[in-house]
């Protein structure tokens, strides 16, 4: 079973004037996707503070797969995106990619949502928008490939002729 964790990106949460609702959603969904959810945290929208939290939580080893969910709009402080850039080795730009398409099926502001993902030694950091709605639409357009991913990531080896039709 993958370890996962979930950063929350939020002023607002951080200062406890609005309950985190994002955040234990896309933990619930990942939970009933198969994943064990280890960690759980909120940052302020702060690049410096963002980078460090993905930092240490990716760092530990103990973690496949880092979510975070909000600060990927255009609003001044919204940097999650330039965060996870700056501590990624290598972006993994089909993530992103699948989750816009998927989004625009749905809502044409989902070409607002500056998300990115990329890895990390052996995590995989991913960005996620930052209403309930929006977080769980996006994580659920890119789940069912996701374990191919992460079983690449983690060395094992993986037959990508298994599975490789539209799931
Ligand atoms: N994607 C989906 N699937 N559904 C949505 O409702 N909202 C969009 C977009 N992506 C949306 C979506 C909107 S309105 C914005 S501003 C961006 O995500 C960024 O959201 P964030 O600033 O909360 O991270």
């Amino acid at each position: 079973m993958y370890h996962a964790a979930v950063l929350t990106v939020s002023d607002r949460s951080f200062r406890g004037e609005r309950s985190d609702t994002g955040g234990p959603l896309v933990a619930e969904v990942l939970k009933n996707a198969g994943y064990d959810v280890v960690k759980t945290a909120i940052v302020p929208d702060e690049q410096l503070l963002i980078e460090e939290a993905l930092r240490a939580i990716a760092d530990t080893g103990d973690v496949q797969l880092l979510v975070t969910t909000g600060g990927t709009g255009f609003a001044p402080r919204d940097v999650t995106p330039e965060a996870t850039v700056a501590v990624c080795d290598r972006l993994t730009p089909g993530i992103p990619e699948a989750m816009r398409h998927a989004s625009l099926q749905i809502t044409l502001r989902a070409m607002l949502s500056r998300a990115q993902a990329g890895i990390r030694g052996k995590t995989l950091i991913m960005n996620l928008p930052g209403s309930p709605k929006a977080a769980q639409e996006n994580l659920e357009a890119i789940l069912p490939a996701l374990e191919h991913g992460l079983e690449m990531l983690s060395g094992r080896p993986a037959d990508c002729a298994v599975e490789s039709s539209v799931e």
